[in-house]
């Protein structure tokens, strides 16, 4: 981890770091290269500077955590986790007075397809995001804190373990950390291997041993959380950016990106690039370069389209997202959503509704059951699409999916049915001619 961040460099040189696939730009939450994750590589890299300069440990200033959390909200740092919502204005809700048990969670479950930046933190930068949610507790006078793991990948689990291990041996975590007083315990947890889990309610309902089904809101987890009590909920990659905010101050964090979209993110490029991975990009870069990044479009072909956010961002047609910077505004006014920033890049082969298919079937498997139009819609958009896709479509299909989606978008308790459903109209708005050739044809205009 760089103090200051050199961006004339990332700008000349494009990559700076690159291991197996992946290849990271700017770095602020992942200085990797495969093996410098133990303590003392993050500390010889600054870590846990920011805890020692928050806690007065070592000779650090102190903070207060009304200092900690201006800090947070002036950095413009908004949750990674798909929603972009202020992340210090979220700790700012925490009723930090409320006398009893109050707790800390990060979201790993990182289940929406394309997403792969949190395993990627957690493998190869874990005391990161331990520093990041230390940081956190301490501002919201939080005790104890739990790290919510996607349920597939074990040797994130191990790792980050291995890394709590560490910390704990070292003081930086657990009673009394470096003698400041202030204590705090974190556990890992590891998932249970359903997208819903990822959902925040569902997050702590399956983290209290039950179902991961979504809760009703109001009330919001700040009041009532994990076992009933005050809990604050970010994202993985969220955590990861507070040590390098509070080592480095709000504003140059805030310079990084763009008014309201403060610092980096990590983007996840999959789909049809020559280099997959994921690339640490300031928050405005124009899309045209995070292609160039992943190194174009495969095989020189044409960029037909872009998911820009996780599999649940409306598609956006190519023409409109060369427009585009990366950065939560930008993407939005495109009429889409930047998400949880997994960038899914389809080039002229690909087939629309075959692309649309494999959506619907995603959100039919993952739908948890509990609210109506999810559950059936999901599995009724699903049916739709597929025969559509295999040539059996009915003129009114179009208007059958679009009729669907309306009646799952917003009636649901939880994203999941929106997520579901915004797909499915922004391919039929963007692509509708390839539905109805399928239609009227009985096959696809497009063949992949
Ligand atoms: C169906 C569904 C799945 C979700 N999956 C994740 C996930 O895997 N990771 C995550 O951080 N947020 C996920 N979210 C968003 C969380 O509910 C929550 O907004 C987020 O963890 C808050 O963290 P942030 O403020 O740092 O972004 C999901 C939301 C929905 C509706």
């Amino acid at each position: 981890m760089t103090a200051t961040l050199d961006l004339s460099k990332f700008q000349a040189t494009g990559v700076e770091t690159c291991f197996h696939d992946r290849h990271i730009g700017a770095q602020i939450y992942a200085d990797l290269n495969g093996s410098n994750w133990r303590l003392k590589d993050y500390e010889a890299r600054g870590g846990y500077a920011a805890l020692r300069k928050i806690l007065k440990a070592d000779g650090g200033e102190g903070l207060t955590q009304d200092q900690v959390i201006a800090e947070v909200k002036g950095s413009g740092l908004r949750g990674r986790g798909g929603a972009g919502f202020p992340t210090g204005l979220k700790w700012s809700f925490m009723p930090r007075q409320f006398p009893g048990q109050k707790y800390l969670v990060c979201n790993s479950d990182e289940g929406e397809p394309g997403t792969c930046k949190d395993r990627d933190i957690l493998m190869f930068n874990p005391h990161i995001v331990i520093e990041g949610m230390i940081i956190a507790a301490y501002a919201m006078g939080i005790t104890v804190g739990y790290n919510y793991i996607h349920g597939e990948i074990f040797e994130v689990y191990e790792r980050f373990e291995a890394a709590l291990d560490e910390a704990r041996a070292a003081g930086l975590l657990g009673d009394n950390i470096l003698g400041s007083g202030f204590s705090f315990q974190l556990h890992a947890h590891h998932g249970f291997g359903a997208y819903i889990c990822g959902e925040e309610t569902a997050l702590l309902e399956s983290l209290e041993g039950k179902k991961g089904q979504p809760r009703f809101k109001p009330p919001f987890p700040a009041s009532f959380g994990l076992y009933g009590k005050p809990t604050t909920i970010n994202n993985t990659e969220t955590f990861a950016a507070v040590p390098w905010i509070i080592r480095n101050g709000a504003q140059p964090y805030l310079e990084i990106g763009k008014p309201n979209n403060g610092g980096t993110k990590i983007f996840s490029v999959s789909g049809d690039v020559e280099r997959p991975g994921n690339y640490e990009i300031p928050l405005g870069t124009p899309f045209a370069k995070l292609l160039e990044l992943a190194g174009g479009v495969r095989k020189g072909r044409q960029l037909k389209a872009v998911i820009p956010g996780g599999s649940s961002s409306p598609v956006l047609p190519a023409e409109v997202m060369m427009q585009c910077t990366m950065d939560y505004d930008s993407i939005a006014k495109a009429g889409s959503m930047l998400g949880s920033g997994a960038v899914i890049v389809m080039d002229d082969s690909r087939c629309m509704v075959k692309s649309l298919l494999r959506l619907s079937y995603f959100y039919a498997h993952e739908s948890c059951g509990q609210c109506t139009p999810c559950r059936e819609g999901t599995g009724w958009m699903f049916r739709v699409v597929e025969r559509i896709a295999n040539g059996l479509g009915r003129a009114e299909d179009i208007d059958l999916l679009n009729s669907v989606a309306d009646n799952i978008q917003g009636r649901t308790i939880c994203a999941l049915g929106d997520a579901a459903a915004m797909p499915v109209r922004a391919m039929i708005k963007h692509y509708k001619h390839e539905f109805v050739h399928l239609i009227e044809h009985k096959t696809a205009l497009v063949a992949a």
